[in-house]
């Protein structure tokens, strides 16, 4: 889809439809809906009064023209109640009536700054989410699929303005809007990859295109490079494998010093099978999308290098199969992690912890000045929140409020969970010094207290997207399958770091 900002009239324009909005419990339409009103001799009052028009969010009425206007049709967009406006609405709401008009095949689309000048939204950012909610909302995967798709495909949206003043603020809105959601829908389509097409190995073939492509440095360490560095934890998840495992860095470097700002770390893991503590078959294909969190800062950085904020970002994916095998790690196993700490292994299947052991100890043996991580880590963080937000925990206050605010940002919500030191002791081994897995009992916050042993005392959050990576449904912008979760959160997060403001 491309997407334009041009300067003009709606009523004006041609297109197979404009879009125009009406918010709930109104009486009279306003703006360019009333406009647009006028050109099709009250058309939308008269369904207003006969109450087909509610504007209930999410409501999408069609009307054909009929020659009385340039564009074809006229969708009026339901917002919801006035004052009950967000932008991530506007997200959601662009993201329904592209699919709608897409279902019937109509190729050009034409609307305003939706929200622009209520609830405090701009015309940048009113920009920003619709192109976000346009291109999100549209996403398909369909890489394997030889069959024709059974819908049309919009291919021109223009954000039309009267005021040429706003001009440069929608083209930087719409700018932004078109990284992020690229970026997103990369991820997306990473993470919806089948784990014969999405290896280590073609992992770390993205990673180099991407660097190649804005400018990264790239560096992939092979499994000799990690024996070097002593990271016993990830190799011991890998050596069933008959793929070799990668370990993935990226540089961005947006100042000219050697400090590392931040590091962002993705748990990589292309299928997790469990390894000898073997998952049930069923519903085991999900875990092709165990490295979602890999994805989404691979995909972070690509729009990172394109945004260029003024900090350094290095990008840590340790990438590995998990399966049983011969030579697979077993139950009582003990690995030696990068910096020296012994790991008793109660469980393969608790594998993700064991490869973001030695990524954490490789970002901070790099001196990195924060840490976070985005890892599909635990069923029990699932359980807990389900799919409705991501669950965050950490050793500082400071930085989880930042992630959670450059969520929000985002439309995607992170709850904070506890790390109470008491948690720490059911951690504790017997025979080296933790076991990967802390029994039955707050799954999710005692594999985040194993992470904080090698997170150390670098400023780190953990963000567990057990329950937000893959959507059963499609919802608002987000479609059947990957979300691509947290790339636009690690975006916001570095723009913010960047710019002091958060
Ligand atoms: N990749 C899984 C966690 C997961 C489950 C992600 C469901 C997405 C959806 C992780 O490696 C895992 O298997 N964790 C175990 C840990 C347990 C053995 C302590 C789990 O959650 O069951
Ligand atoms: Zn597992
Ligand atoms: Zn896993």
């Amino acid at each position: 889809m491309e997407i334009k900002v041009t300067l003009g009239d709606i009523t004006r324009i041609e297109a197979g439809a404009i879009i125009v909005n009406f918010f709930e419990g109104m009486t009279a339409l306003e703006g360019e809906a009333s406009a647009v009103d006028k050109a099709l001799d009250g058309a939308i009052s008269r369904l207003i009064e006969q109450g087909e028009i509610k504007g209930k969010l999410h409501q999408n009425t069609l009307i054909h023209t009929l020659g009385r206007l340039p564009a074809a049709r006229v969708v009026v967009a339901g917002l919801g109640k006035k004052e009950e406006l967000t932008s991530d609405r506007v997200r959601g709401a662009i993201a329904e009536t592209c699919r709608l008009l897409r279902n019937k095949y109509v190729d050009s689309v034409a609307t305003f700054p939706q929200g622009a000048g209520i609830a405090e939204i701009t015309a940048e950012q009113s920009a920003c989410v619709l192109t976000e909610g346009a291109l999100l909302g549209t996403y398909t995967f369909r890489q394997h699929i030889t069959r024709e798709a059974e819908h049309g495909e919009i291919k021109q949206l223009t954000i039309v303005t009267a005021d040429r003043n706003s001009l440069p603020g929608l083209e930087q809105g719409y700018n932004k809007g078109r990284i992020l959601a690229e970026a997103t829908n990369l991820a997306r389509d990473m993470a919806n990859e089948p784990p014969n097409y999405m290896t280590p190995s073609d992992m770390a073939k993205k990673a180099t295109g991407l660097a190649e492509s804005y400018g990264l440095e790239v560096k992939v360490l092979e499994r000799e490079q990690m024996l070097e560095l002593g990271m016993g934890a990830l190799l011991g998840v890998a050596q069933a494998s008959r793929q070799p495992p990668k370990f993935i860095v990226l540089n961005y470097k947006g100042k000219d010093t050697a400090e590392i700002n931040i590091a962002l770390i993705g748990k990589g893991i292309t299928f997790d099978s469990g390894g000898i503590s073997i998952k049930p078959s069923e519903g085991m294909v999900e875990m092709k999308g165990d490295m979602a969190g890999g994805a989404a800062v691979i995909a972070a950085m690509g729009a990172i290098a394109q945004l260029k904020p003024g900090i350094n970002v290095l990008a840590i994916i340790a990438a590995t199969e998990n399966l049983p095998g011969g030579n697979a790690l077993k139950p009582g196993d003990i690995l030696t992690a990068m910096g020296g700490k012994t790991i008793e292994v109660i469980s393969t299947d608790a594998e993700g912890r064991l490869t973001l052991a030695d990524a954490l100890g490789y970002a901070r043996q790099n001196g990195a000045g924060q840490i976070v991580d985005v890892a599909t880590l635990t069923g029990a963080m699932r359980v807990a929140l389900g799919d409705i937000c991501t669950g965050a925990l950490g050793n500082n206050q400071e930085l989880i409020n930042k992630v959670i605010t450059a969520g929000a940002e985002a439309g995607e919500r992170i709850w904070q969970m506890p790390m109470y030191e008491e948690y720490k002791e059911q951690n504790k081994s017997e025979v080296a010094d933790i076991k990967n897995v802390g029994g039955k009992s707050a799954g999710a916050i005692t594999a985040a207290q194993f992470l904080a042993e090698f997170a150390g005392d670098t400023p780190w959050v953990h963000l567990d997207i057990a329950g937000t990576f893959m959507s059963e449904e499609e919802k608002n912008y987000q479609p059947k399958g990957a979300t691509g979760v947290a790339v636009r959160t690690l975006v916001n997060l570095v723009l913010s770091l960047a710019t002091g403001r958060n």
